[in-house]
């Protein structure tokens, strides 16, 4: 073990592993002002240890424009996090994930309302199953997580 890895190895990487936490940067949810699954997903988020700051708007389609959101690729509420949108019922963790590997992209989505889904949850916990893409710059996807049975 060099020096380097020693110092790593008796504290420095915990502390650059909190200091990484607590920057991570607030979350803008944009979402419509009767939605209730949009307001579990926030507080899924909250509950993940993520910033979050709620926007209500009657319509979002301009703001799904804006972000480049696929119109077939759409869901109930559009985030946005350092350039990325967030598209849908994305679970915290893949967001915490984007924005450590921060891969060339527009964001991640979770097209439709899959139950048991964080926000999405069903009573029996069924858990269908889900991707959670990754929109690149020019539009086209590819799959970032799987989720459910
Ligand atoms: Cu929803
Ligand atoms: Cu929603």
């Amino acid at each position: 073990m060099n020096r380097r890895d020693a110092l790593l190895a008796l504290g420095a990487l915990p502390l650059f592993a909190q200091a990484a936490t607590r920057s991570l940067p607030t979350i803008t949810v944009n979402k419509t002002p009767t939605c209730g699954c949009c307001g579990l997903w926030v507080a899924h988020l909250q509950k993940s240890g993520l910033q979050t700051q709620v926007k209500d708007f009657d319509d979002l389609t301009v703001i799904k424009e804006r972000l480049g959101v696929p119109a077939s690729l759409s869901s109930c509420h559009t985030a946005e996090v350092d350039g990325y949108f967030i598209e849908g019922h994305v679970p915290a963790a893949e967001i915490k994930r984007l924005l450590s590997e921060r891969p060339r992209a527009r964001g991640l989505t979770v097209p439709g309302m899959p139950a048991g889904s964080p926000g999405m949850e069903v009573p029996s916990g069924r858990v269908d199953r889900y991707d959670v893409l990754l929109v690149n710059k020019e539009g086209g996807t590819s799959v970032f997580a799987t989720y459910g049975d």
